[in-house]
């Protein structure tokens, strides 16, 4: 949620910066905004409305020469989004200019504060309290900005990652973070001097250099052209950086030739997958390899219990790694959302396994569920996809998805990766403990390999779902049903369909629906079934009776050659037969797919459906 990218050094920093902003744009798109220091030592911040496009073309006829700025992209929590409201803020003097993500919760006390003592302030937010904060420290204190900056934030109640430029000092850039990620790239240009970058995530800074600082809670950052680095804490303590390499491929922040990143992504999944399960699933020796789970293998043996905590997407996925974990490894799984666990008194015991899921690995309500779990003694581990991460970090042990960075606002190589991370868990687990039998265990193995070329199947077969899709555009509601391993796709299908085409979806339980939502049902209904000839096949057949002397029109997803659901369905999707356990990576596939087109259809912005953003960094 909301992104920054900053950058000093001796190349001109607008486009640097710019390019940087389009590729965190899918962290907010409400407004964006820069500031730069020219040779002439002039500050400027310049603002716009709207996307990253819209700051462009406001520049045009500017001066947006320098070689030191700070811009961001935003996603509003406080002031409706608009340019005033916009980052970067001044201070009052106009000799302070920051950019802020997080959120400052005293930011009126602080206000109030300030106004007492004369200061004034343009805007709704609580970053223009951060930036006059700063300047206030720096007028009653009498000291640099590195210092204001501490004690400023000394004060502040909340998170942030921040970025700062003072027009007196146009050699030095400060940062600082708590609570929401900020990065520090490290290059060096053409001429071999010094120059520093810094992001959000690591996207805006891999054009330049591979070699990163994750900056940690509570330190601030000084860097200077001359190569000038030093980071402290809160109390002045100082900090060693811990320099990284990162690796990642420009490529995959591309578009590739697809419209739009969600469509490529939802294509790049057999692909994302094989990368995820490689070096992990052995299948010529039948085994499953988790080196998180092998450092940590008496854990999981003591382990009694396991409770995994997420948000969204990734909570559909994690209802699918407890269905699995509890039926290839007896160990019973509870699925939490993390923000209403984050708010209760749960019971832990010393013996439980607490698993956080997040593709990101910043997200607020995530993060402060395994800090409240590890509070009371639990062990820690993470399924993240950005490497380095928060959660990453914050958790005892854990397995990257590896299926690349995520553009697309709604998620779906991430569920799909997720939900095969989840599944090699639960086979590493029942390995350790023995819960499954030979023969079993390798059947599945042998199955879990295939299923990157079924996914590719899936994605060859179902092509018409564009034309198709238009038939739906009118539609207010959807509802999605499945059962067993297929409900939380339901769930997940119909997330999809409301968060990129703005229509109201609901998944059930395909069972539930003659407990109420039976009577939504008309023939304007739209109910999509996922029923696969696997399981509870008979059952959900049933299931599509009851909907259909009701009137409503069923679109269903069915196993290749199936007669029966598909005669009794107004328009199907076919996916290769698979074990139960396999189908949601398969049966999502074509639900992806339904709701791009139909949002498509529906003219929405697919990547940056509104009011949403990517990475949920704020409760
Ligand atoms: C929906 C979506 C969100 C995320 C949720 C958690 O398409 O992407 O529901 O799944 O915000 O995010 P992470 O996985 O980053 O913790």
């Amino acid at each position: 949620m909301c992104g920054i990218v900053g950058y000093i050094g001796e190349q001109q920093a607008y486009p640097i910066l710019i390019k940087g902003l389009h590729r965190l744009e899918y962290r907010g798109y409400d407004s964006a905004g820069i500031s730069l220091i020219n040779d002439k030592g002039d500050l400027s911040v310049y603002k716009a409305k709207g996307k990253v496009s819209m700051l462009e073309e406001s520049v045009k006829e500017k001066d947006v020469t320098g070689t030191i700025g700070i811009a961001h992209t935003r996603w509003a929590t406080h002031g409706e989004p608009n340019a005033v409201n916009a980052h970067p803020h001044y201070s009052q003097s106009k000799n302070l200019a920051l950019v802020h993500n997080g959120i400052i919760e005293n930011y009126k006390s602080l206000r109030a504060e300030m106004e007492k003592n004369g200061m004034t302030f343009c805007s709704d937010t609580d970053t223009e309290v951060l930036v006059q904060l700063v300047e206030y420290m720096q007028n009653s204190h009498k000291c640099d900005l590195y210092t204001a900056v501490q004690l400023a934030l000394k004060n502040v109640i909340g998170a942030y990652a921040i970025a700062i430029l003072e027009k007196s000092k146009p050699d030095q850039l400060v940062c600082a973070r708590k609570g929401s990620p900020l990065i520090i790239g490290v290059g060096k240009s053409d001429n071999g001097r010094a120059e520093f970058y810094l992001g959000s995530d690591a996207t805006p800074i891999v054009e330049y250099t591979n070699q990163v600082i994750y900056l940690k809670d509570e330190e601030i950052a000084i860097m200077d052209r001359r190569g000038r680095l030093d980071i402290t804490n809160l109390s002045n303590v100082k900090q060693t950086p811990q320099l990284v390499t990162i690796q990642m491929n420009l490529d995959q922040l591309e578009k590739g030739g697809f419209p739009h990143f969600m469509l490529k992504e939802i294509w790049e999944q057999p692909n994302a997958l094989r990368t995820c399960i490689r070096g992990r699933l052995n299948v010529t020796d039948k085994d499953v390899l988790l080196s998180g789970i092998i450092d940590h293998k008496e854990k999981f043996l003591k382990c009694r219990r396991i409770i995994i905590c997420a948000c969204g997407t990734s909570w559909h996925s994690a209802l699918i790694g407890k269905y699995f974990i509890e039926e290839a490894a007896q160990i019973p799984v509870e699925v939490e959302y993390a923000s209403e666990f984050r708010y209760r008194n749960p019971v832990i015991y010393p013996d439980d396994i607490v698993i956080a899921v997040s593709q990101s690995g910043e997200t607020a309500d995530t993060l402060a569920a395994i800090q409240l779990a590890k509070s009371k003694g639990a062990f820690l581990y993470g399924i993240c996809n950005v490497i380095g991460s928060s959660i990453a970090r914050a958790t005892d042990s854990g397995t990257y998805l590896h299926v690349g960075p995520e553009i697309g606002v709604a998620s779906t190589k991430a569920f799909t990766g997720q939900v095969i991370t989840l599944a090699l868990l639960g086979l590493a687990i029942a390995k350790e403990k023995k819960t499954l039998s030979d023969e079993m265990f390798h059947m599945l193995v042998d199955e879990f390999q295939m299923i990157p070329d079924k996914m590719q199947w899936t994605l060859e077969h179902n092509k018409g779902i564009d034309k198709f899709a238009q038939m739906f555009t009118y539609c207010k509601n959807f509802i999605y049903l499945g059962r067993g391993y297929n409900y939380p796709v339901a769930l997940e299908g119909a997330l999809k369909l409301k968060e990129i085409s703005y229509i109201h979806a609901e998944g059930y339980p395909a069972a539930e629906m003659k407990h109420g939502p039976i009577a939504l049902i008309d023939e304007e209904m739209p109910v999509v079934v996922i029923a696969p000839k696997r399981g509870m096949y008979e059952k959900v057949v049933s299931n599509i009776q009851e909907i259909k002397s009701r009137k409503g029109k069923i679109i269903s997803v069915v196993t290749q050659h199936d007669t029966v659901v598909k005669g009794m369905s107004d328009y199907t999707f076919v996916i290769p037969d698979t074990r139960d356990c396999f189908v949601p990576l398969l049966a999502v596939i074509p639900l992806q797919l339904l709701s791009y087109y139909v949002a498509i259809a529906k003219g929405r912005n697919v990547d940056q459906p509104r009011n949403l953003a990517k990475s949920v960094t704020v409760e």
